[in-house]
């Protein structure tokens, strides 16, 4: 694999500012030890500033549901849903991998389902498709990885199962389904998959599949011995006062924006906005 000279640090098996990530720096950048970032984005506007800022992979989440269409969980999240925002998060990503979550409903039934849900997903312009599961999954990963869809799994605390996993609990950690989740994520990458989030899962084990799989882990609530890290957006920016326990807020965007909003109300008020400058003349 060949490296990329940086100006802002050593050689990197990343593409240069201005070149897109694809599918196979992925893999080079974990086997050169280089941390990769994922944020999730679901309008252009964002994604913009997002990719921008030099984030790896953008990832359509189907955590749009509880983000942005103030929903309880991910499961209402239609794939009409996920292809509207995939386009819009697609035409204004011009370096970062873009990553579109499967919906709930739109792959379960098997690989002709799982094809024809990520070819719509694909024409939107998902450079790759993500999916929920483990071993149940594998023939639908090969199959999709066979038409040349690239798969990100996604292991641990899988949103879409909250109702079979009882809640919102760290997975993996008792002996037996810390194997499990290892036998997963072995079966997962054997079968194509080009990089395996792994949610809630204890850093220890977690660090136990980065250390087993060639292709990039990448953890949210997982420690940091996984290849990558990837944040909801709105978390990691402070958009709201409430944050996961394993997230970080960033910056206060939530208090910036209330604030901008306060001041324009009061400027219209007062009557200082528009001034002559921001109108027209005859
Ligand atoms: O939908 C989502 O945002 C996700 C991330 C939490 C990985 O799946």
């Amino acid at each position: 694999m060949a490296t990329t000279d940086s100006p802002y640090g050593p050689p990197s098996a990343l593409p240069p500012a201005g070149k897109p990530v694809r599918v196979h720096h992925l893999a080079a950048a974990k086997a050169r030890g280089e941390r990769l970032t994922m944020l999730t984005a679901y309008d252009a506007v964002t994604a913009s500033i997002l990719d921008a800022a030099g984030t790896d992979m953008l990832l359509i989440g189907d955590s749009i549901g509880n983000v942005m269409l103030g929903h309880g969980s991910t499961l209402p999240v239609s794939l009409d849903e996920m292809v509207v925002a995939t386009r819009a998060v697609a035409s204004a990503t011009t370096r970062a991998l873009v990553v579109a979550d499967l919906p709930f409903g739109a792959y379960e039934s098997g690989p002709a389902q799982a094809l024809a849900s990520s070819v719509r997903l694909v024409k939107a312009g998902a450079n790759a498709i993500k999916l929920e599961g483990g071993a149940p999954r594998v023939t639908t990963v090969r199959a999709l990885s066979e038409a040349g869809i690239p798969v990100v799994g996604h292991l641990g605390f899988t949103p879409q199962s909250v109702n079979m996993l009882g809640g919102f609990r760290v997975q993996g950690r008792s002996e037996e389904a810390a194997a499990g989740l290892l036998a997963d994520a072995t079966a997962l990458a054997e079968a194509g998959v080009i990089a395996l989030v792994l949610e809630m899962v204890p850093q220890d084990l977690a660090a136990s599949v980065t250390q087993a799989l060639a292709v990039p882990t990448i953890g949210i609530g997982a420690g940091a011995g996984c290849d990558a890290q990837v944040l909801v957006w709105t978390d990691m920016a402070g958009m709201t006062e409430w944050k996961p326990r394993f997230a970080r807020q960033f910056g206060q965007v939530g208090v910036a924006l209330r604030q901008a909003a306060e001041d324009f109300n009061a400027a219209v008020r007062d009557g200082s906005f528009p001034s002559a400058e921001e109108s027209f003349a005859s």
